[in-house]
């Protein structure tokens, strides 16, 4: 992304912020796994999106209108035995040289300079209940304020929720960022396509979650979006399943939800397929219906429709053909109206989708529905659930888990695709298969 991108966020957050205000953002705290050995440290989004930056301690300020500097970042002052060890850091001159800061602190000196900062501003952009530590230091330095106040300074009395302003933005995404998505999602298809060719029978789930993360990180994207679920069988029918250690066995189906995350953007791609490569007669007839759904949903991403018209396209679909299929009895409108379908598909049909896979954005405006507009990112994934042992199914369909997945961006005319290359129909998959 370039440096000029992340000027231009920071202005029209600025621009939405009144005067006599101040926004504060913190990156994500660095995690320790055990003992001395941390989490890869991944920047927290918001912060990321604002500033580019991805130095783990580090606190972005925003004071539009402010003279000297608008956007001070503070962050790790150099330190050449550290980067000895840890490798280089920007300090201070980096972040104003490279990161396009206006002015830069050490992070060891923000008890010290940020508090002078607030006491000025009458409103503070934070959102709260997201860092403990710098909520905790937020209420002390507000409380020591208030004290002075008393003896005829003003006070910072508002706190204004952060994340409503600036979730809005990240919900439209820009061209490059849509480009970020695009890679990250043929990143993420060629991994799926490669899984696909390697599946038989015998092999270990873990086995395809290697193959698929192996095929990421090959092309640079070393993270994963959110931990792979791999199941066969009846782990299909587990939503979060990520325990990925059990055999794929001959005759079942694999359930493969896996995305990379590439410069900080979320791919969310899920396929599902028979083990042996041939779909049966009971498993495609599944499979058509979950297809069917998903395709009747993405026909529903266009401007104009609401966010819930797809997921009532993917509902509609999937009563009607339990139906069919005998699994529900009944009447569509009853299974509708009484949602006897959910005990098959208790999710919802997808979320919004970019530096977070379950991406910020709200979903209802004033009560509604939103509207999807142009530069909105979703994921389209209705599934079908059937545990071994659900009474009143017979038992060819029981044991399959069927969800089907794409990353889908809305466009003046209705919808891009951006994780199509990754087979769908039986024949593709199963061509692709027998692909060795
Ligand atoms: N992989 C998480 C999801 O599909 O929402
Ligand atoms: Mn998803
Ligand atoms: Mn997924």
């Amino acid at each position: 992304m370039n440096i000029t991108e992340f000027k231009r966020r920071r202005k029209q957050l600025m621009r939405t912020m009144d005067k006599n205000s101040i926004a504060i953002l913190p990156t994500a705290p660095e995690s320790v796994r055990n003992r001395d050995v941390h989490y890869p440290f991944r920047p927290d989004s918001d912060f990321y999106y604002l500033t580019g930056f991805d130095e783990p301690e580090a606190v972005a300020v925003l004071i539009p209108g402010r003279k000297h500097a608008e956007y001070i970042l503070f962050c790790r002052a150099k330190d050449e035995t550290k980067a000895m060890w840890d490798g280089p850091m920007a300090g201070q001159e980096g972040a104003v040289e490279d990161y396009g800061a206006d002015d830069s602190f050490p992070i060891s000196d923000l008890d010290e300079i940020l508090p002078r900062m607030l006491e000025e501003k009458s409103r503070i952009f934070y959102a709260m209940g997201c860092n403990s530590d710098l909520d905790h230091r937020l209420s002390e330095w507000i409380t020591k304020i208030k004290s002075k106040a008393r003896s005829g300074m003003q006070s910072p009395m508002e706190i204004v929720e952060l994340d409503h302003y600036l979730h809005d933005m990240r919900l439209y995404k820009s061209r490059s960022e849509i480009s970020t998505m695009r890679k990250a999602a043929n990143i993420s298809a060629t991994a799926h396509k490669k899984v696909m060719r390697k599946c038989q029978p015998g092999m270990m789930e873990y086995q395809l979650e290697s193959e698929f993360r192996h095929s990421c990180a090959i092309k640079g994207a070393r993270q994963q979006a959110y931990t792979s679920i791999v199941g066969g069988g009846n782990n299909s029918c587990v939503l979060h399943y990520i325990e990925n250690n059990n055999e794929l066995k001959d005759g079942d189906m694999l359930l493969i939800d896996a995305g990379c995350e590439l410069d900080y953007y979320a791919s969310d791609i899920t396929r599902t397929y028979p083990v042996n490569g041939k779909f049966s007669k009971a498993q495609a007839e599944l499979y058509q219906l979950v297809l069917d759904a998903q395709l009747a949903a993405i026909e529903q991403v266009k401007p104009g429709n609401h966010w819930n018209q797809p997921h009532d396209a993917a509902v509609k679909t999937i009563a009607k053909g339990l139906l069919k299929l005998g699994i529900l009895k009944g009447t569509l409108p009853n299974a509708l109206k009484k949602e006897t379908y959910r005990k098959y598909y208790m999710h919802r049909t997808g979320h919004w989708l970019g530096m977070d896979v379950h991406d910020v954005g709200d979903y209802k405006v004033d009560g509604q529905w939103r509207e999807l507009e142009p530069g909105m990112a979703l994921t389209v994934e209705p599934g079908l659930y059937i545990p071994k042992g659900t009474r009143g199914v017979p038992r060819k369909y029981q044991g399959i888990g069927i969800r089907i997945e794409d990353d889908v961006v809305v466009t003046k005319e209705g919808y891009d695709i951006l994780s199509k290359q990754v087979p769908k129909t039986i024949e593709e998959i199963e061509s692709q298969m027998q692909t060795k």
